[in-house]
């Protein structure tokens, strides 16, 4: 069996028992494939550790960049409290409008904002309104303003805020300094920025499953 057929079996065998679909979350994915979404969302598995990382922060707000369809916000709406708030920003409108769509169907419509826009115009508007700090963040968009994604998160959290940075192997790419792909770049940047920012305690992690080979890195914000 090839490697990427095994990865996909436990990938599978893991979300049958621990992350399994749910009509809202199914009809989520078929929705936006049907609209022409390209099939990018966090898998199941990575949807419920999310979940998971939401609920160990205790978190009521919540901000997401890269709203795609809305599958990875459905996991991370589901972790709030009656008066949480979840705030995803999102360039394309048509992605937009299929996210709206799927969180409506998920009950989540009070509780989730979808702000339409590049994620480093909506930054600072939002950062203008002095939205109380967001106790996890995560970061799913253009992978090239990676690095810029983590420093408006620093300014948008505060001490014991968790920040989530996807898609940050890709492959094994991430560890070749020559590598000239403004992805690449982006995303080593923002480790960089990670491990040497005073105020932050990070780490990454190298995943296989559905995805391939990738990863996520994690910070938390210090005192
Ligand atoms: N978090 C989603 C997947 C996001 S895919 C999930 O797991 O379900 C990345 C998304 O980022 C795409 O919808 C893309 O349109 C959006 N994006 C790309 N560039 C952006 C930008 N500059 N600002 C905001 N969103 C952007
Ligand atoms: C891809 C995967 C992602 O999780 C993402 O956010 C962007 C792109 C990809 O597989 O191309
Ligand atoms: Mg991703």
């Amino acid at each position: 069996m090839s490697d990427a057929r095994l990865w996909h079996e436990v990938d599978d065998y893991f979300t049958a028992h621990l992350a399994p679909g749910d009509e809202v979350l199914d009809a989520a994915l078929r929705d936006s494939e049907a609209a022409g979404l390209p099939s990018i969302a966090v898998a199941p598995n990575q949807g419920k550790l999310l979940q998971l990382l939401a609920q160990v922060q205790g978190a009521r707000h919540i901000l997401e960049i890269g709203t795609l369809g809305g599958y990875s916000t459905i996991w991370l709406g589901r972790a709030l409290p009656p008066d949480g708030r979840l705030i995803t920003l999102e360039y394309d409108p048509r992605h937009a409008e299929v996210a709206a769509r799927n969180l409506a169907r998920a009950g989540l419509d009070k509780l989730v904002e979808v702000r339409v826009g590049a994620a480093l115009e909506s930054l600072p508007r939002l950062a203008d309104e002095n939205p109380p700090p967001f106790d996890l963040v995560f970061i799913d968009a253009d992978k090239a303003n990676n690095a810029h994604y983590v420093e408006w998160a620093l300014k948008l959290t505060s001490t014991g805020s968790l920040i989530v940075l996807d898609n940050v192997v890709r492959g094994g790419r991430v560890a070749d300094p020559d590598n000239t792909d403004p992805d690449v770049a982006g995303t080593r940047a923002a480790l960089e920025f990670i491990g040497s920012h005073p105020r932050l305690s990070g780490t990454a992690i190298q995943t296989v499953g559905t995805k391939g080979h990738d990863g996520f890195a994690l910070a938390r914000v210090l005192a």
